[in-house]
């Protein structure tokens, strides 16, 4: 955020502290626990949610060289990322045109990929180079076998992808800031293409995704649940929130914020006492950690609502002296934060919620990030509850 925002969200944040409130959502916000465990709900959000809407990626330092790709599942379709030799980046359904394999696994670099099923080559912009057996194939036109593309954007540091091939005709390109909308400033303002990636984790928890992204979205917890991790670093139950579309914003504070108030307010400079953190509609949370970027992502399983992918990645800045140790202790701290005291819980909060022993969950006026995750999920969905 710039100068003038940085200065208003700190204000908004000590008037919080003193008056011992929060940013309120207008109302209480109810939600069916179907939303977390129906089949026919995960069904539609994956069509819908899924598919429709650009999906961030990653930060483009992730695919810093000509050549780095990465794949993954996307709710159900396997992607290959890659940056090709003129520096862009491209995005294709890492489906062989052959007999369906995928012909690239996890990451790395490379100038082509083989299928290892039966050897197909394609390069780096999904051209089928060759195939193997050429009497076999002899008339096979190799221009239209190659990759099915994907529409991919690179803007602001990070990488988007749309998960879906567009139809005949259809361009169907992605505008990043049109995607971020008003946090597009905000992005921008981060400077994310300083920032190389440090660690990536993934794990693959008992929770529905949109559970793995609620736990991101309200410091009411902090107190209770992390009382003996992050909790004494925050000031809990107390944040700023702002929409920007189907995106957000909370800002909350560290205890250490009370340094700023010896200055004159001009003078002020709260980025170190500030978290702030992105949700990006709809399964993405980019989270500014004071002095290195954490993103979070969560995926449905492709049949199970109980089930999703989560991927946690660290980025560190460029110009840090800091020893890797340093950002090694950052990523342990939040996977003890998350894995072993968010997920676990959540995890026995799902069973609950397919016991069918209630109806509803409840979220706050003092949760509005939660409040306007779950209004955007039903307005992209169509579902009036
Ligand atoms: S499936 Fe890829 S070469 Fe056969
Ligand atoms: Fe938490």
């Amino acid at each position: 955020m710039d100068r003038k925002e940085e200065l208003a969200v700190g204000r908004r944040l000590l008037g919080h502290i003193d008056g011992r409130t929060t940013d309120l959502a207008d109302d209480l916000f109810r939600n069916k626990v179907i939303a977390y465990s129906c089949r026919e709900r995960a069904r539609l959000e994956r069509e819908r949610l899924f598919r429709d809407h650009p999906i961030f990626m990653a930060l483009g330092t992730r695919l810093a060289r000509p050549g780095d790709y990465l794949t993954e599942d996307l709710a159900g379709l396997p992607v290959l990322l890659a940056r090709g030799t003129d520096g862009t980046v491209r995005a294709f359904a890492n489906i062989c045109r052959h007999r369906g394999a995928p012909v690239a696994q996890g990451c790395g670099n490379a100038r082509a990929f083989a299928c290892p099923y039966h050897g197909w080559t394609y390069d780096l912009t999904g051209r089928l180079l060759g195939t193997t057996d050429k009497v076999a194939f002899a008339g096979l036109d190799l221009a239209s076998h190659g990759l099915v593309p994907l529409p991919a954007a690179e803007k602001h540091g990070m990488i988007f992808v749309r998960p879906k091939p567009p139809r005949p005709g259809e361009v169907g390109a992605i505008d990043v800031d049109a995607t971020l909308g008003v946090m597009a400033a905000d992005m921008d303002a981060l400077e994310l293409d300083s920032y190389p990636i440090f660690s990536v984790d993934r794990i693959t928890p008992r929770i529905n995704w949109k559970f793995a992204i609620d736990t991101f979205l309200e410091g009411y917890h902090i107190p209770h649940l992390h009382r003996k991790t992050i909790g004494p670093y925050f000031i809990g139950n107390c944040g700023t929130f702002d929409a920007a579309g189907a995106n957000g914003r909370m800002c909350v504070a560290r205890t250490s914020i009370d340094a700023v108030r010896t200055l004159p307010e001009a003078e002020r400079n709260y980025r170190p006492h500030v978290i702030s953190v992105y949700q990006l509609f709809p399964n993405t949370i980019v989270i500014w950690q004071v002095d290195h970027i954490e993103i979070w992502r969560a995926f449905p399983h492709r049949d199970d609502p109980g089930r999703c992918d989560v991927e946690m990645t660290i980025y560190k800045p460029a110009d840090s002296d800091r020893p890797d140790s340093y950002w090694e202790k950052n990523r342990d701290i939040a996977i003890r934060t998350v894995m072993e005291e968010d997920f676990p819980l959540g995890e026995r909060m799902q069973v609950g919620f397919e016991s069918g022993a209630t109806d509803e969950v409840i979220y706050g006026r003092n949760e509005p990030s939660l409040v306007h995750f779950h209004r955007s999920i039903r307005a992209a969905l169509g579902v009036a509850a």
